[in-house]
């Protein structure tokens, strides 16, 4: 037997004599042999929550969609006694409901474990084993995709009620830039691969320089033409992408065979960051305007 049931047996008993004896005092008198002429009415829900009150409160505050009189899921009752099989006198889940989640699942009070208010008492931390296996979406991702939440068990991030989503400050207290709020954060870590950063177009060099001071600081002093493009202009869409410098400017001003003969354009211009346009060499026709694409594709 449950050990609700004990709980309520004392309280029930209680309530049973106390008004029993209300009863007695109110209707005594007036009852007569005729008493037993009139039609036995079923006990409604409201006289079922006399001595069940705790049951009544539940279905109540937090029953949800489970707010139906108790006689329709209680067809019998009070025919519980010691050797009885207590699943043999409460209603099984599917006589109303399919196996919801399929052949899986049929534990239906494992984690629902209120039957009174079944969507309310989902317990999450008894469900930590079997997240996986109705979101395999994301436990993949995390899989695929290593990092320190790979290692971080679901439960941890979404532990209040089934649904419920920690904001990132809870573990990370001091983020490399000012918290806003957590879609800002998602909106360059995908939560369940957050190593997996890409960001918009219009993100601006303060986050980046926030943890490459030094490519920021060669950027800001530099009189190039680079010095007025955004970061993710040429490292776009993918943290850690690094566009060539062909992707935008082909040979450049220069002829295929000249540009051969170095290792690359950084040769004679230097660090993409502080470009270096060398004195005393021919200058190039038409040298400005060569800028091919807008962005790399
Ligand atoms: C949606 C169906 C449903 C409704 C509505 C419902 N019950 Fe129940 N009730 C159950 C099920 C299923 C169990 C068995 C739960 C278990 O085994 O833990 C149960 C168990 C009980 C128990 C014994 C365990 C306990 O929680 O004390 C009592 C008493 C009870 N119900 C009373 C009521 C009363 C009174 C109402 C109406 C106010 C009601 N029930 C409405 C399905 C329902
Ligand atoms: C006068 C008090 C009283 C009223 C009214 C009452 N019960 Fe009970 N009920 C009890 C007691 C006492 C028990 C045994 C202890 C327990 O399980 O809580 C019990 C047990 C139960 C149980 C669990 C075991 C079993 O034998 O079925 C269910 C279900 C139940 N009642 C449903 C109902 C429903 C539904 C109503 C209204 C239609 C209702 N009761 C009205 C006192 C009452
Ligand atoms: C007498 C029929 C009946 C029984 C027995 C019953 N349910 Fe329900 N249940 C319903 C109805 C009706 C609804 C509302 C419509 C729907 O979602 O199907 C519902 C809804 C639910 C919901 C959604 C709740 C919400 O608030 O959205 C859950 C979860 C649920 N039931 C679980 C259970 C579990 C678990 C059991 C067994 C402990 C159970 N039900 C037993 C009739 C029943
Ligand atoms: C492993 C835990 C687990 C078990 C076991 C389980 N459920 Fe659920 N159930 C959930 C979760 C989580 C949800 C909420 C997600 C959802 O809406 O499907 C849910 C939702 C529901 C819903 C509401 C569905 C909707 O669309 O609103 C019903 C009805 C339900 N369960 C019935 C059952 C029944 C009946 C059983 C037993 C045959 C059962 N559950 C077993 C975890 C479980
Ligand atoms: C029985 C299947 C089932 C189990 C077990 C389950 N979920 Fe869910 N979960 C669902 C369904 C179905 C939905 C979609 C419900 C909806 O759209 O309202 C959902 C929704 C969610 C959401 C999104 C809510 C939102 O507002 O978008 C999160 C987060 C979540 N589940 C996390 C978990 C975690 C963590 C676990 C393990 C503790 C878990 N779930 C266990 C079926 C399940
Ligand atoms: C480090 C924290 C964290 C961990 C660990 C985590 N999640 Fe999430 N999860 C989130 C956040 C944050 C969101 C909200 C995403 C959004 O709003 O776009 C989310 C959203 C979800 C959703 C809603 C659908 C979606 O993808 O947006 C589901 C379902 C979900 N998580 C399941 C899981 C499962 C299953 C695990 C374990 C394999 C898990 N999560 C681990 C933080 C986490
Ligand atoms: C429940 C705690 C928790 C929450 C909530 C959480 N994280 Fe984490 N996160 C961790 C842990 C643990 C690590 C492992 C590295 C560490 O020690 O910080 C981590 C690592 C990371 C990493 C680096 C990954 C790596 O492997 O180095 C990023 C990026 C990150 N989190 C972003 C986020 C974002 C964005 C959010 C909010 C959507 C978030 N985290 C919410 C616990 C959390
Ligand atoms: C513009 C994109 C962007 C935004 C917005 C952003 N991050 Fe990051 N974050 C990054 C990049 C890039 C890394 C470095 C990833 C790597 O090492 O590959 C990083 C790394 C991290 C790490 C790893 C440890 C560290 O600090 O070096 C954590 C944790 C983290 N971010 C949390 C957050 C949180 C929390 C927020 C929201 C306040 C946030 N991030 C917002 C781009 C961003
Ligand atoms: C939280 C810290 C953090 C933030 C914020 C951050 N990065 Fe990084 N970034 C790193 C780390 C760590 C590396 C790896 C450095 C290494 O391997 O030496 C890296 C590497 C890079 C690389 C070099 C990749 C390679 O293969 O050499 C580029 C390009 C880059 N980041 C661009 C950016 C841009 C653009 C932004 C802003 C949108 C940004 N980063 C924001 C931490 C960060
Ligand atoms: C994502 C596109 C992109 C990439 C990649 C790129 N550039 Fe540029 N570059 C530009 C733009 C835009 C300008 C400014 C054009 C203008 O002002 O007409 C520019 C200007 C220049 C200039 C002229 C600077 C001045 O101040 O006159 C030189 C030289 C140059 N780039 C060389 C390079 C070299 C060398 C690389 C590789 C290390 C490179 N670029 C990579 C887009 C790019
Ligand atoms: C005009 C395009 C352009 C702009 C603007 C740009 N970068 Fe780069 N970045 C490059 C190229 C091209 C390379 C590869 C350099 C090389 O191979 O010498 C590079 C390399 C890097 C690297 C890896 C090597 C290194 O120098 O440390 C980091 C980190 C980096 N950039 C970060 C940034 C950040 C942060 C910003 C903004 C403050 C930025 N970049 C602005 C084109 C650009
Ligand atoms: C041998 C050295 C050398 C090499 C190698 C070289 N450049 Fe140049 N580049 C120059 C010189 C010199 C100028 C012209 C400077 C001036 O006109 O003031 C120039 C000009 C440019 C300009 C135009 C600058 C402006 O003021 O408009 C661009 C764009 C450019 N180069 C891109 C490239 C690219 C892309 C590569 C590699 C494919 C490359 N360069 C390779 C030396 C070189």
């Amino acid at each position: 037997m449950p050990k609700g049931v004990f709980v309520n047996i004392v309280g029930c008993i209680l309530t049973m004599f106390l008004s029993l004896f209300c009863w007695t005092q109110l209707t005594a008198e007036e009852e007569g042999p005729e008493v037993y002429q009139q039609e036995v009415q079923q006990m409604t829900t409201l006289e079922c929550a006399r001595c069940h009150y705790a049951v009544f409160a539940d279905i109540r505050d937090t029953g949800g969609a489970h707010q139906i009189p108790c006689r329709e899921c209680h067809e019998t009752f009070h025919t519980y006694r010691p050797g009885k099989n207590w699943k043999d006198v409460v209603p099984d889940c599917t006589t109303c409901h399919d196996e919801q989640h399929g052949e899986d699942f049929p534990d239906c009070l494992r984690c629902h474990e209120n039957a009174h208010a079944p969507s309310h008492s989902l317990n999450v931390k008894k469900m930590a084993e079997d997240c996986t296996a109705c979101h395999t979406d994301q436990a993949t991702e995390a899989k695929q995709h290593p990092s320190g939440h790979t290692e971080t068990p679901c439960v941890k991030c979404h532990y209040d009620s089934h649904g419920f989503i920690a904001t990132c400050t809870e573990c990370h207290k001091e983020p490399h830039t000012p918290f806003v709020d957590d879609a800002t954060c998602i909106a360059c870590h995908p939560p369940h691969s957050p190593l997996e950063v890409s960001y918009s177009a219009n993100t601006a060099n303060s986050i980046c320089a926030g943890c490459h001071d030094d490519v920021s600081a060669k950027l800001l002093s530099s009189d190039k033409g680079h010095a007025l493009l955004q970061c993710v202009f040429c490292h776009a869409d993918k943290h850690r992408f690094v566009p060539t410098c062909q992707h935008c400017h082909h040979a450049g001003p220069h002829s295929k065979e000249m540009v051969g003969q170095f290792k690359g354009c950084q040769d004679c211009h230097g660090d993409a960051h502080a470009l270096i346009l060398q004195e005393g060499q021919k200058p190039v026709p038409g040298a400005a305007g060569n800028v091919q694409t807008a962005s790399p594709s």
